[in-house]
């Protein structure tokens, strides 16, 4: 994507280059690589934010892995989320005594994971660890621990590589912070 694209004129900053997220994507497949020797663990994909980096994440795990896709969101379109977290849409195969892991693109107030949390794990999962790319623990709500993350990050807007505003921005290559102007408007 051109860097003169209007998506990337609404950032006030990037915080991570598309080299820095393929470094740390790659890093992170190969923790998880080793972590799961002799398993076969199932990724689920929250949608949609964590689509993007979902599918560069799985071809960085050399393991027999499965995929499945849930959806969760929030309410509305805003910056903050609503605290109120609603199933858009199930995994389709029961998931007893998988290993399974979760990823997100962001944990902030920390309610959808902790909801996904609870409801994957009174589903009989063997295991059940969470990963994320972003993680704004200052932001938190709900106690949660994060297994894995790429970067914790401050308590900024950001966008991009999977992350919207209002739909958009989740094709820019980057993580990058929106200029409040685009939502203060
Ligand atoms: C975002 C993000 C996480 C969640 C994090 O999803 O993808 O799933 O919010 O916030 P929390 O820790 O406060 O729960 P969103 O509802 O915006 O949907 P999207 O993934 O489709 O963008």
């Amino acid at each position: 994507m051109n860097q003169d694209s209007p998506l990337f004129k609404d950032l006030t900053s990037i915080l991570y280059t598309e080299a820095e997220l393929r470094d740390a994507v790659a890093a992170l497949g190969k923790r998880i690589t080793l972590d799961y020797q002799g398993k076969a663990p199932l990724m689920v994909c929250i949608l949609k934010g964590a689509s993007v980096f979902f599918t560069d994440l799985i071809r960085q795990i050399d393991l027999p892995l499965e995929i499945e896709f849930m959806a969760i969101s929030s309410y509305g379109a805003s910056t903050v989320s609503s605290g109120e977290v609603r199933m858009v849409k199930d995994l389709d195969r029961p998931i007893l005594g998988r290993d399974v892991l979760i990823v997100d693109d962001i944990v902030d107030s920390g309610m959808t994971l902790s909801f996904l949390k609870r409801t994957l794990t009174n589903r009989g999962a063997g295991s059940l660890r969470l990963v994320t790319l972003l993680d704004k623990p200052s932001r938190r709500t709900v106690p949660l621990t994060v297994d894995y993350s790429c970067f914790q990050i401050p308590d900024a807007f950001v966008v991009g590589y999977g992350l919207d505003y209002d739909e958009k921005y989740r094709n820019l290559p980057l993580v990058g912070v929106l200029d409040p102007k685009v939502y203060t408007k």
